[in-house]
């Protein structure tokens, strides 16, 4: 079963340090036979402000064609950014019984921890389903150079660990949502 998997990342500030972790694990994730990565850098969408159109058409396809999602987010004031919550708040139905995986970042020891416990419980919301572990990227600014190149590697295995769940779940809701119908 051949899988679409998007990772979104959660800023569009100037100088983020979180690409690079946003870009390691999009990386990661072509190493999995029969995985496609989707990256979503928000700067190249636009969602309109106010009125009633508050989609970008190409974000939506992606969402649709997508059978799982990887966020990675960096934590700010112990929240997550207001991009991610606005590019996760303009689709609904497309994310319903997918699951997702949520990376935090930070320059501190915490890795974001906060960041992610708030974005779970937007997710759940959205009908995502989210995976029991998480991964950190703390002291992002010690962990790749200039470059983005990551500096340790042992977060490569605990990135590729987390795939492999989410990889598990995502086949396993594609199925259901394929051959199950939901009881009314
Ligand atoms: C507005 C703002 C608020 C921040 N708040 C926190 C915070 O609450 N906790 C934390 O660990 N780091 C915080 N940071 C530092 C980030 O962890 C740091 O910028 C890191 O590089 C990840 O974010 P970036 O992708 O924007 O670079 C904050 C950074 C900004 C710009």
């Amino acid at each position: 079963m051949s899988l679409k998997i998007a990772v979104l990342l959660g800023t569009k500030r100037t100088g983020r340090l979180s690409e690079h972790a946003a870009k390691f694990v999009a990386e990661v994730g072509t190493s999995f036979k029969d995985v496609e990565i989707t990256f979503v850098d928000p700067k190249s969408f636009d969602f309109p402000d106010e009125g009633e159109e508050v989609k970008d058409p190409k974000y939506t396809a992606i969402v649709d064609e997508s059978d799982a999602f990887f966020i990675v987010t960096p934590e700010y004031n112990h929240g997550y950014p207001s991009t991610l919550k606005r590019m996760l708040d303009s689709e609904y139905n497309n994310y319903n019984k997918k699951p997702v995986a949520i990376a935090g970042v930070s320059d501190g020891p915490w890795g974001g921890v906060r960041a992610i416990e708030q974005v779970a419980t937007v997710v759940k919301t959205l009908g995502l389903v989210v995976l029991k572990k998480d991964l950190h990227f703390p002291d992002v600014d010690k962990l790749f150079n200039d470059r983005g190149e990551l500096l340790d590697n042992e977060f490569r295995e605990r990135t590729k660990k987390i795939y492999k769940e989410l990889i598990w779940m995502a086949k396993t809701l594609k199925w259901g949502r394929e051959n199950l119908e939901l009881e009314k």
